[in-house]
């Protein structure tokens, strides 16, 4: 059964920062700090999720789809992310996992969306490789609680954004500017994926992925510099994150100037490279890349991809970059890919309902409309897709951005907590009824 599903992430939905025995987690410090996050935004009440889980699952169940894809907060149900569990937490994912079900509507829950607990950064966060071991632990307490019902697990969600943003830009949580010093947060990230395999194999969860972001690279131009430049850039965000997971080793960094990493010890390779069931990959538009220019210390410059229409964050639409982005990972690993699973993709857009109410959404129906056809293009040139999953149900708090990015099938008024399905919405449910696989129909 091919999975159509939306996805959605803990503190971008589920507000209820304090409530039932919450811990702090990184973006609630982050969103504290002044200038962070645009207009001073904060998840605190984000969807207001944790109160009103019920009205979304019935937003879910008329969409049509048969897979939901949502995130566990750590600190919700570890408030210190190690030592003592707090039940009150996973009672809430207990009857989550129980309404999406009874809808047959299939879990698939991701374990880390980025919502550090605040308590695990003082301890050096993800610098330190502790706190692989302690994403272990949470997940084995999260898995004995669910893996009965939840049968598709993701262990991480994007560890090269959240290593890139986080730690080398600042511009999410924890806001840390190292630049290529934040490389120790690449592998650390792989370990701890590995050591949740693990534990999620120990407690018998049926489908295991990790999901990366990956993105098509091309060269600003013909010249050696640009393409030198270039894959360097594909090294450090596409290859970093897949080849260890299905190789079982890292690309040479060196050849770009880049310190190795040296974080790696002997036998954490075999941890990260244990067999998968899936690769979850995120695609959201192609990446133009030229030789440095020196303004920050880096061996690339993004030379931005232009000639195609462009998201409200001024993200271009490239529909065919799926299709090429899939194919190319098939030609790159060949049998080690595992079946993939399209775990994001969608657009931010300036949605308000009109006079009459309606959201009409039409250039999100046109990237939904182009994406799935591109899905379907790389299934007929032979890759193994099992899913795909729109960012996002609802409008949420879209990290540093706030809430001013839209992405959902649902508008949300924040100030009411009014959902209100848009036109791509009532488009998907269509197109999900008239063709059970992205490849069936015109
Ligand atoms: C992340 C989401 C985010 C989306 C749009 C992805 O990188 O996983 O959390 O909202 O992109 O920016």
């Amino acid at each position: 059964m091919f999975l159509w599903g939306t996805a959605t992430a803990s503190y971008q939905i589920e507000g209820a920062a304090t409530e039932d025995g919450r811990g702090a987690s990184v973006w609630d410090t982050f969103t504290r700090q002044p200038g962070r996050v645009r207009d001073g935004h904060t998840g605190d009440v984000a969807c207001d999720h944790y109160h009103r889980w019920s009205e979304d699952v019935t937003l879910l169940a008329g969409l049509g789809v048969n897979s939901y894809r949502f995130s566990i907060s750590w600190p919700r149900v570890q408030p210190d992310g190690r030592g003592p569990v707090n039940e009150r937490g996973l009672d809430f994912y207990d009857r989550l996992v129980d309404a999406l079900c009874a809808e047959g509507i299939v879990p698939a829950a991701t374990l880390f969306h980025w919502d550090l607990p605040q308590a695990l950064e003082d301890r050096g966060g993800w610098l330190a490789r502790d706190t692989a071991h302690r994403l272990a632990d949470y997940t084995a307490v999260v898995a004995e609680r669910l893996a009965d019902r939840v049968p598709l697990w993701i262990t991480l969600n994007e560890p090269f954004v959240h290593m890139a943003f986080g730690y080398g830009l600042g511009t999410h949580a924890p806001g840390h500017t190292l630049f290529m010093d934040a490389l120790p947060v690449a592998h650390h990230q792989l370990l701890g994926h590995g050591l949740a395999v693990q534990a999620l194999r120990t407690a018998g969860a049926e489908r295991v992925l990790l999901t990366n972001n990956c993105t098509p690279v091309w060269p600003a131009s013909a010249s050696p510099e640009d393409a030198r430049a270039a894959e360097a850039y594909d090294t450090l965000h596409n290859r970093l994150f897949n080849d260890p997971v299905l190789l079982g080793s890292y690309p040479d960094l060196s050849a770009y100037e880049l310190d190795g990493i040296d974080a790696v010890r002997d036998g954490d390779l075999e941890i990260i490279a244990q067999p998968l069931d899936g690769l979850g990959v995120n695609y959201y538009t192609p990446t133009r890349i030229a030789a440095p220019s020196g303004t920050l210390p880096l061996p690339w410059e993004d030379a931005g991809v232009t000639g195609h229409p462009t998201t409200a964050f001024g993200w271009p639409v490239v529909p065919d970059g799926l299709r090429e982005l899939l194919v190319g990972l098939r030609a790159r690993y060949g049998d080690a890919l595992p079946p993939v699973y399209v775990t994001e993709n969608g657009c931010s857009l300036a949605d308000e309902p009109g006079p009459d109410g309606v959201v009409d959404d039409q250039a999100r129906v046109a990237f939904l409309d182009g994406h799935i056809r591109a899905l379907g293009a790389a299934m007929a040139e032979g890759v193994d897709v099992r899913g795909y999953y729109v960012w996002s149900l609802l409008d949420n708090f879209e990290w540093a951005e706030g809430f001013t990015q839209r992405f959902g099938l649902v508008h949300v008024d924040f100030p009411t907590q009014k959902r209100t399905p848009k036109a791509s919405y009532h488009w998907l449910r269509d197109h999900i009824t008239t063709r059970p696989a992205p490849w069936n129909g015109d």
